[in-house]
């Protein structure tokens, strides 16, 4: 393969991450975790899928950053994840000097490298990557929206019963409680859902992408993993590929959407260049107003980093 990613984090997102990008055919792989034997039994156990799946991308299993010199794309899944009762918020001290090890050493390897932040709380680890990292902005973003539109279309086409193919959404802000899904901007084959539900059945389907994490849980005990490493597998595809998919992710935000200084989920064109466009979409009033309501959450998380010294 002439394209490499790098995982760090062999966990259940991780490990899923590196199984969708080998299955696709899209790139090498380095799978890196700080315990001995995981990542090494688990890359070696991908590997022995590969006959079977049919795909040659080369992985390694590894302790260290060695192999990962030169990555097209490190993907960061390092970090505890939440149990039940547990917001994503409440990982941040964890958390957060997990990311700023891991990324101070994988860039060390992959200067050129685009990084896209997976640990949670997703956009104060953003920020820590950033400011760790050095690296200039549209080299350094976030997955949550892609994961949360994806349950807001699951949920859609279970409602309607129409082929998931069939849908699209958006949901914007940051990725926690006040995550800001976009209705009108929803659609099936073109068609806004506003037209197709009631206010009421669009509510209660909002409501449920909102707990979307919370429900898997509440129901797994830990957090989710096929969804989340689907959705960073599809961002790494359009980086890799140079596809421009317009997707939300957390993007370094500098006065667009009137918010400044701050990683939040916004629509951007993902290319080679990594977040080559924020696109400015219309909000409603009462959408701007849950933007910027959710800017405000993400600016406290960051305010704890401060006090944390990052
Ligand atoms: N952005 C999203 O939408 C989204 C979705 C799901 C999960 N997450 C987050 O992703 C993270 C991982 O979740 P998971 O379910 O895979 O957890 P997990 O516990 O299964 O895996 C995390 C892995 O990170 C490893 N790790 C810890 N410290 C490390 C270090 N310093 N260097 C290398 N590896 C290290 C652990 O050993 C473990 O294998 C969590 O923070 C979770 O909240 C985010």
């Amino acid at each position: 393969m002439d394209k490499k990613v790098t995982v760090i984090g062999a966990g259940n997102v991780g490990a899923t991450a590196a199984q969708r990008l080998a299955e696709k055919d899209l790139c090498d792989v380095v799978l890196i975790d700080i315990v001995e034997g995981v990542p090494q039994g688990k890359a070696l156990d991908l590997i022995e899928a590969a006959p079977v799946e049919k795909h040659d991308a080369r992985i390694i299993g590894t302790n260290g950053y060695e192999d990962s010199a030169g990555s097209d794309i490190v993907i960061i899944t390092a970090g505890i994840p939440r149990k039940p009762g547990m917001s994503r918020d409440d990982l941040i001290s964890t958390n957060a000097g997990i990311i700023k090890s891991v990324t101070e050493q994988a860039v060390k390897q992959s200067p050129e490298a685009i990084l896209i932040i997976v640990s949670n709380p997703l956009d104060a680890m953003c920020q820590v990557a950033y400011q760790v990292s050095g690296f200039p902005k549209n080299r350094v973003m976030g997955m949550a929206g892609v994961l949360d539109s994806a349950r807001f279309r699951a949920f859609i086409s279970m409602e309607l019963n129409v082929s998931v193919e069939n849908t699209h959404a958006f949901v914007l802000g940051g990725h926690g409680d006040t995550m800001v899904p976009l209705p009108r901007y929803s659609t099936v084959a073109g068609i806004p859902i506003t037209e197709l539900l009631s206010e009421e059945r669009i509510n209660a389907l909002v409501e449920r992408t909102r707990n979307g994490g919370a429900e898997i849980v509440g129901l797994l005990g830990t957090s989710a993993y096929y969804a989340p490493a689907s959705a960073a597998a599809e961002m790494a595809e359009s980086i890799l590929k140079d596809k421009k998919k317009i997707l939300p992710c957390a993007a370094y935000l500098e006065g667009e959407y009137g918010i400044k200084d701050l990683f939040m989920g916004v629509p951007v064109k993902l290319g080679s260049g990594g977040v080559e466009e924020i696109i400015e979409i219309t909000l409603a009033e009462e959408e701007r107003t849950a933007l910027m309501n959710s800017a405000n959450a993400v600016q406290e998380l960051k305010n704890v980093l401060k006090k944390l010294g990052i």
